[in-house]
């Protein structure tokens, strides 16, 4: 089987760091040049931190781990502390990484990946806000032509916002570099709040992940506890939505998911929606098919496929 090369930017957040979990389980399919941190859930300093003990948990010391911006390109940073948490993974014990951060910043990491590759050969996994992204979009333009796809979750439109009435987190951090990230041209699949909220870590399915006997698992649990506190009660569901770890099932399985290629587009402008994705799902406008829109998952196929990849690990001491 080809691995298909890819590099994860994140802002660890307990769904982060399953979706690292997932996508570090996986090595048949994915090959991970490296996992390139961005502020958002929390500050930099702590999604730097926490992608590195995430790494620990897997027994990835091959993967390295990139810092990259602190904050957003035009706005001032937003973190969400009250859904993840004062560290982004409050749920497991904080431990002292085994391995140092990558000296290189992430968005040079990202250009000087891209430069060196084949044309479209490679796929960026954006779950965070679209800062690094955007930032080595607009430093390297020529970087493009070699990305093959961008699978980015963020983004709302049947749900409504997250964060604002009208905006789904990751969006309303940096609506620029979205914006910048949704006219780049390349092919791009969107896994906003309409699919993950399908995605829901019930007590039944954590109660599987709580079987798993290895520290990966218990690691899952933990943090998924923790964070279902909060958004089983924000929505009034038995479990919290998982959103990040779509981005990598879709890579795994996308045929657990259905989109529809369509215009999505970025209010950077009003105050009132601003970071609302306008998703134009009945093609009522001319302006091009920039993005797949997933609207609908198998979440029981999702949660199937995050046991059986969750329990392929064994500890690390
Ligand atoms: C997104 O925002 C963050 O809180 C999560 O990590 C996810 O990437 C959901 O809106
Ligand atoms: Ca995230």
């Amino acid at each position: 089987m080809t691995k298909r090369p890819i590099i994860i930017d994140c802002d660890p957040g307990q769904d982060d760091a399953i979706c690292l979990l997932l996508a570090m389980s996986s090595p048949d399919e994915l090959d991970i040049l490296g996992v390139t941190t961005v502020a958002g859930n929390v500050p930099l300093a702590l999604t730097e931190r926490n992608a590195r003990q995430v790494r620990d948990i897997a027994g990835r010391r091959d993967v390295p781990v990139y810092a990259g911006c602190s904050k957003p390109m035009v706005r001032d940073l937003v973190t969400a502390e009250h859904v993840h948490g004062k560290t982004g993974i409050d749920g497991i014990d904080i431990v002292e990484p085994k391995q140092p951060l990558e000296k290189q910043h992430a968005v040079d990491f990202i250009v000087d990946t891209l430069n060196a590759a084949d044309k479209d050969s490679i796929t960026l996994v954006p779950m965070g806000p679209l800062t690094n992204i955007g930032q080595a979009f607009t430093k390297d333009p020529s970087i493009l032509r070699n990305v093959e796809q961008i699978i980015l979750m963020g983004g709302a439109m049947r749900e409504g916002g997250n964060i604002s009435p009208s905006a789904e987190f990751n969006i309303l951090v940096d609506p620029h570099a979205a914006d910048i990230v949704f006219r780049c041209g390349r092919p791009i699949t969107v896994l906003g709040l309409d699919v993950t909220h399908q995605v829901l870590a019930t007590p039944e399915r954590r109660d599987r992940i709580r079987a798993i006997d290895n520290d990966a698992a218990r690691a899952t649990v933990g943090m998924l506890d923790f964070y279902n506190r909060h958004d089983s009660v924000k929505y009034g569901v038995r479990g919290a939505p998982l959103h990040d770890p779509c981005t990598v099932a879709w890579l795994l399985k996308p045929e657990l998911f259905e989109g529809k290629l369509c215009n999505v587009s970025v209010e950077t402008e009003s105050e009132l929606t601003m970071g609302n994705t306008a998703v134009d799902f009945w093609h009522v406008t001319d302006r091009p098919k920039n993005a797949t829109w997933i609207h609908t998952a198998d979440a029981d196929g999702f949660y199937e496929l995050l046991v059986e990849r969750l329990s392929r690990f064994s500890d690390v001491r």
